[in-house]
């Protein structure tokens, strides 16, 4: 794992753009993506950059079920607003969290990941070390699935919503065995409610307690941390 310190999450957007603009330049076409507020400084630096992404596909990592992409608490509405409307690709996909049929929009959106293989993964991370929304237990191999949001989740989420039980419970994500064939990963992680998670995906035991550390099996993984994030280092 290379381990990037930066100061702040600005410094940090700035290190993640960096990477990315070395990708595309090496010939990098679909770019997994995250939402959240960890990846905002990344989505400004590709917002105000002159790097051109029409020929370019992005992937995300997930979508909250039951809120459509005009809801503006939804994933597909974030990423809009940050980045696809200000930076245009030729294709950008999100799970659909309105589907009727849950379960044929997660094998539907396998078939997405697998016809665009992802060169570049960004991650954020959750403070119990979820990677996407794969919670804590979930086995390695699970495919895209519906998730049950545990409750640290949804507290740490809450902050995004008028009250707590607005929140939604459940949500699509793309598994971690899809994360993991990403050619490469970056993952971000910004201020001290990320520290202990931080700690754990570096030196911790590879365990499905803990989603992230998963990371530590893959060739290409660079961890950007501020600071507050790497202070349990
Ligand atoms: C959500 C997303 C994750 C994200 C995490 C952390 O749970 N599903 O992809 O990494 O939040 O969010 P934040 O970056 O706002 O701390």
């Amino acid at each position: 794992m290379n381990i990037i310190r930066v100061k702040d999450a600005a410094e940090g957007g700035k290190k993640a753009f960096e990477l990315i603009q070395e990708g595309l330049n090496a010939g990098a076409k679909v770019f997994g993506l995250a939402t959240g507020s960890t990846p905002e400084t990344l989505y400004k630096e590709m917002v105000a950059s002159d790097l051109d992404f029409t020929e370019c596909t992005s992937v995300n990592l997930d979508e909250y079920v039951g809120l459509s992409g005009d809801d503006d608490q939804s994933y597909r509405y974030f990423m809009n607003k940050h980045l696809f409307d200000q930076k245009p690709f030729k294709a950008t996909f999100v799970p659909d969290g309105k589907a009727a049929d849950l379960d044929a929009e997660c094998a539907s959106y396998e078939e997405i990941i697998a016809n665009n293989p992802i060169d570049i993964q960004i991650l954020g991370i959750g403070e119990n070390a979820h990677i996407g929304f794969n919670e804590p237990g979930t086995p390695f191999d699970a495919p895209t699935q519906v998730v049950q949001l545990t409750e640290s989740t949804i507290n740490a989420n809450k902050r995004n919503f008028e009250k707590v039980e607005d929140v939604p419970t459940t949500a699509i994500s793309m598994g971690i065995g899809s994360i993991m064939k990403g050619k490469k990963i970056i993952l971000m992680a910004f201020g001290e409610a990320k520290a202990e998670a931080i700690a754990n995906t570096i030196n911790g035991p590879v365990t499905i307690d803990v989603p992230s550390s998963i990371l530590q099996n893959h060739a290409d993984v660079t961890i950007i941390v501020d600071e507050a994030a790497a202070s349990k280092l």
